[in-house]
């Protein structure tokens, strides 16, 4: 029962849509207007500047590096199943994609999953930053770096010493996010994606 509440509570908090509350907040701006529409810190950064972007990348990594350390505290405090900060970091990407607060229409997971990678497998996360970096100097396009970055983790998610729910909800996460950017990777394979100026 408390892990179903943790569950929900981690969905709730994936669900609080940053990039609109740092955009109508300090810039005025609905960023979903503007840009690809996006509500993530690439389009944030695009919309509002570097900054803003920044920002948003940080709080939404926040979201599932929160979720794992508490629900882990909890879990080990009431002696939950330890599998249970596994699937509330799952539920906390998915809030995070199809948010409550913003009619289902959030962000495409690439901050979130960070977070969850720092928290889960440090090495994975600094791992997918080099292949992150790699692909946006040669290519850039942030979406394809953000996809090749989260598949060079999913091929160690099968080494990770954790338990098997914590490996299923990890390629959970990094399969939501190449989903979520399907529409991207087609308009790469069109050559019409957007590219980075600054790199
Ligand atoms: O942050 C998500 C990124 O990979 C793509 O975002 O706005 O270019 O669709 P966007």
């Amino acid at each position: 029962m408390i892990s179903i509440f943790l569950i929900i509570l981690a969905y709730l908090y994936g669900s609080i849509p940053f990039a609109l509350v740092i955009g109508r907040l300090f810039y005025k701006t609905d960023v979903r207007n503007y840009g690809s529409g996006n509500l993530g810190g690439t389009n944030t950064g695009r919309v509002l500047g570097k900054k803003a972007g920044v920002l948003v990348i940080i709080l939404d990594a926040s979201k599932a590096l929160l979720v794992m350390f508490l629900t882990r505290y909890f879990c080990s405090l009431l002696s939950l199943n330890e599998d249970t900060p596994y699937i509330c970091a799952l539920f906390c990407v998915i809030g995070h994609c199809y948010p409550v607060f913003a009619n289902f229409k959030g962000g495409k997971a690439v901050s979130t999953a960070i977070g969850y990678f720092i928290a889960v497998n440090p090495l994975g996360a600094i791992l997918a930053l080099v292949v992150f970096f790699i692909v946006l100097k040669i290519s850039k396009y942030v979406s394809l770096s953000s996809v090749l970055a989260s598949l060079s983790v999913l091929v160690a998610t099968p080494f990770l010493d954790i338990s098997l729910i914590g490996k299923l909800a990890t390629a959970g996460i990094i399969l939501l996010l190449v989903y979520r950017h399907c529409e991207n990777l087609k308009r790469v394979k069109q050559g019409t994606e957007s590219k980075i100026s600054w790199m």
